[in-house]
């Protein structure tokens, strides 16, 4: 990268394409397009610097927008090496956002495009999966005087936030918006269960009925899955930890058993639990020749990836985004997208309409940490309720949809406890 240049991107003449994807996104997005048109008018962000690590895509580039529109001065990281749509960066930069993100990065490349949207002396931080955000409270940490808050999009970096805060090590405000309802319920479940499908589909064009698809945890993305695989006619099998999720999917119709059982018969394993080593060595040993290995949880630890390259003897390059592995006892394992999360790695990530509320939260939780500017405690704060509501209310509009209101009679009665039966 140029020393003068604040972004790095892949090929700028891709802009264009990158424009109309963005558009083509954004009449999905029809939350996010009101608050970006409340934002021009009233301009909430004026002046204020945002370091944003998201997984740069046509609904990120929305959402940028609306935060540029609001006065805001946007820099982007990617927050995987494999999500970037490599036109959108490039439109980005076109529009006046830096971006630092190309398709395929090593770490390293990864770690220096976090720490050069980290030179602009960020006032709000926007992160999915908390690489920003450490990093700003290890390497960088001179630059935290600076911060006002920051926004947390994901399961896994709300799990880091709430460790560092527990460990006395979190040093200014941040909002986890994936637990607002609006985000976890539409986002996680309807979006991660269609696109992980989708990126699966189209990296192997898998006939999916019939097939037997082991889902290894009963998450809000595993509901989802599990939901849309079942759809596709598959015969679903949940792995768990917990034993309410595992019960609510025995009652939701799928077969419940240990990994270990699982792994003798499935043909598709998905990982979704947020968790390391979820597909281990002792499962590799024993699962079945030719099944597929994908996972769509944050990180790409949740297959043991050193152990299936230790049982290797050699591996190929089968179809874009698929590994064969070669084992040295004769079995063949196909490992989709490096381990990576699949829908971003093989497809385009989620639909724009489902990104169209994590976002609108994004937005309007960034513009909150503002107008509380020094009022907010050291902590991991929920979603305000109010904005989670907002956010519901805005998209039902959008959808034409209306609902009913309670009577003042009825408001009375959920407030009392004097009337039985
Ligand atoms: N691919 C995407 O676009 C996308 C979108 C949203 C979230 N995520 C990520 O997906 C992961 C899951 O998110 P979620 O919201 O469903 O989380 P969640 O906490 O609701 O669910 C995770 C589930 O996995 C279970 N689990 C943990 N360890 C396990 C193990 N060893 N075996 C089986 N089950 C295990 C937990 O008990 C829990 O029920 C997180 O890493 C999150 O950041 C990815």
């Amino acid at each position: 990268m140029n020393s003068t240049k604040n972004y790095d991107i892949k090929d700028i003449t891709l802009a264009e394409a990158g424009r109309r994807r963005i558009e083509w996104a954004s009449r999905e997005m029809p939350v996010v397009k009101l608050i970006r048109e409340r934002f021009a008018k009233e301009e909430p962000l004026s002046g204020i610097r945002i370091s944003a690590c998201l997984h740069i895509t046509s609904e990120t580039a929305n959402l940028a927008l609306a935060l540029k529109e609001g006065g805001a001065n946007v820099i982007l990281c990617a927050s995987n090496p494999l999500s970037t749509q490599d036109d959108v960066a490039a439109a980005l930069v076109e529009y006046g956002m830096p971006t630092n993100a190309i398709k395929g990065e090593d770490e390293e490349t990864y770690y220096k495009h976090i720490n050069t949207a980290l030179d602009q002396e960020p006032q709000l931080t926007v992160d999915d999966g908390a690489d920003l955000v450490t990093t700003l409270h290890t390497k960088r940490s001179n630059l935290i005087g600076n911060v006002i808050g920051g926004t947390e999009e994901t399961t896994t970096g709300v799990i880091r936030l709430r460790s560092l805060a527990k460990a006395g090590g979190l040093k200014y405000p941040i909002i986890a918006v994936n637990d607002a309802q609006t985000k976890y319920l539409f986002d996680n479940r309807y979006g991660t269960g269609q696109s992980t499908i989708d990126g699966i589909t189209r990296a192997t064009n898998i006939l999916w009925a019939g097939k037997k698809v082991v889902i290894c945890g009963y998450g809000w993305c595993g509901h989802g899955i599990a939901m849309r695989a079942k759809g596709l006619g598959a015969q679903v099998i949940i792995t768990e930890v917990e034993p309410v999720r595992a019960l609510e999917a025995v009652m939701d119709s799928f077969q419940v058993m240990p990994l270990i059982e699982a792994v003798k018969i499935g043909d598709v394993f998905i990982t979704i639990a947020g968790n390391k080593n979820v597909i281990d060595k002792a499962h590799l040993q024993v699962m079945k020749d030719g099944a597929i290995l994908a996972n769509s949880g944050h990180f790409n630890v949740e297959i043991n990836i050193p152990a299936l390259e230790s049982l290797s003897s050699n591996k190929q390059q089968v179809r874009p985004f698929v590994e064969g592995y070669n084992l040295k006892d004769g079995r063949r394992l196909y490992l989709l997208g490096e381990g990576r999360l699949i829908n971003l790695a093989a497809a385009e990530g989620h639909p724009a309409n489902v990104m169209d509320m994590s976002f609108a939260n994004q937005a309007l939780c960034l513009e909150h940490m503002v107008k509380n500017r020094g009022k907010l405690e050291t902590k991991v704060y929920p979603v305000p309720e109010e904005i989670d509501k907002q956010v519901a209310r805005l998209k039902l509009d959008s959808m034409d949809i209306s609902i009913d209101t309670l009577t003042p009679g009825q408001e009375k009665y959920l407030n009392s406890w004097q009337e039985g039966t």
